[in-house]
């Protein structure tokens, strides 16, 4: 016979507290897009470090009776708002993302040796711009085949991991492929990768947009990548879109997310348009149009 569950004056405190764990963490996954694991885990600190509200949980009969009081509203909060915060950020946790890099750095000093696109595919999966893309990484790269396909030269602004995501076709070709970020953890998985798979021509560059003219790069590339960059940068230094505007490529490929980062929400019409008025301020034409079910965009002439 399956044991009853206890009504619940009856509970141990434990059992209230993770109680009150599942029921908060199971209304985050519903609103936001996080595992329930994740949710669970920021919930319960949050709960941990509002003695108030466990010295109520403790004595009440009931821990349903606190729901309406102003402590556990406040911590209600608190927990959405710090799921909020982790979910905006673009990796989840920087310790295991620098374990996969030192990895990487020395995979064939392994034991048995690492494979390079296993390590390659997980540090793709730990930032959050390229995780939302893998299930659909295949459809996307064949849709900027043509372009990618006939390049020599690339300029990726705002990289982040994407340059793990390349076919080898494309590596064996494109001599000159420059990522430039400033996250200096980005930068370092792509220095680590390019020695670990010997591709010369990827140029990993640590800096800002705008931080020095486009002039110094002393290249017209073929391609300049400007994925999922737009929308960021209208939102965060929107007097900066003028310099990517001037991005020296012979074409751009400029992309933004259909999905919010933390919400379950659309935002696909809003982004969209940002990058048409992008384009507008670029003085470029559209010649065709990208779309997967995460991300969507444009190849400019
Ligand atoms: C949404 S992510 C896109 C990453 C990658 N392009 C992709 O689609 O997978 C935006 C990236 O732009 C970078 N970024 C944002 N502002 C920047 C700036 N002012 N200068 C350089 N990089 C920037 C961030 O660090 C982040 O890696």
């Amino acid at each position: 016979m399956v044991p009853r569950k206890p009504p619940a004056g009856d509970m141990a405190v434990d059992e209230r507290f993770d109680a009150v764990v599942e029921r908060e963490s199971a209304a985050i996954c519903d609103a936001y897009r996080i595992s329930a694991e994740r949710a669970a885990s920021i919930v319960r600190a949050c709960l941990d470090t509002r003695l108030d509200l466990r010295q109520q949980i403790a004595s009440a009969g009931d821990e349903s009776s606190v729901r309406r009081t102003a402590a556990y509203r406040a911590f209600v909060k608190a927990a959405r708002r710090a799921v909020y915060y982790a979910l905006r950020r673009y990796r989840e946790d920087d310790e295991a993302f620098a374990a996969l890099i030192d990895a990487l750095a020395d995979a064939e000093e392994r034991e048995p040796p690492a494979s390079v696109e296993a390590l390659a595919t997980e540090l793709r999966r730990r930032h959050v711009s390229t995780a939302e893309r893998e299930p659909h990484l295949d459809a996307f790269l064949a849709q900027i085949d043509e372009e990618m396909d006939a390049a020599c030269t690339v300029i990726d602004v705002g990289c982040g991991c994407f340059p793990l995501s390349l076919s080898p076709g494309w590596m064996a070709r494109i001599t000159r492929y420059v990522a430039m970020d400033r996250d200096a953890a980005c930068i370092r998985a792509l220095e680590a990768y390019a020695r670990a798979t010997g591709w010369s021509g990827l140029e990993p560059r640590r800096e800002r947009i705008g931080e020095r003219p486009w002039s110094d790069f002393q290249c017209s590339f073929d391609i300049g990548l400007l994925l999922k960059l737009v929308p960021v940068m209208a939102r965060s230094e929107p007097d900066r879109l003028g310099d990517l505007a001037s991005v020296p490529a012979r074409r751009l490929i400029v992309t933004a997310n259909c999905g919010a980062m933390a919400r379950h929400t659309s935002i696909r019409g809003r982004e969209k348009r940002i990058l048409d008025r992008f384009v507008e301020q670029s003085g470029r034409a559209v010649v065709r149009s990208i779309e997967v079910p995460t991300e969507f965009g444009y190849v400019l002439e």
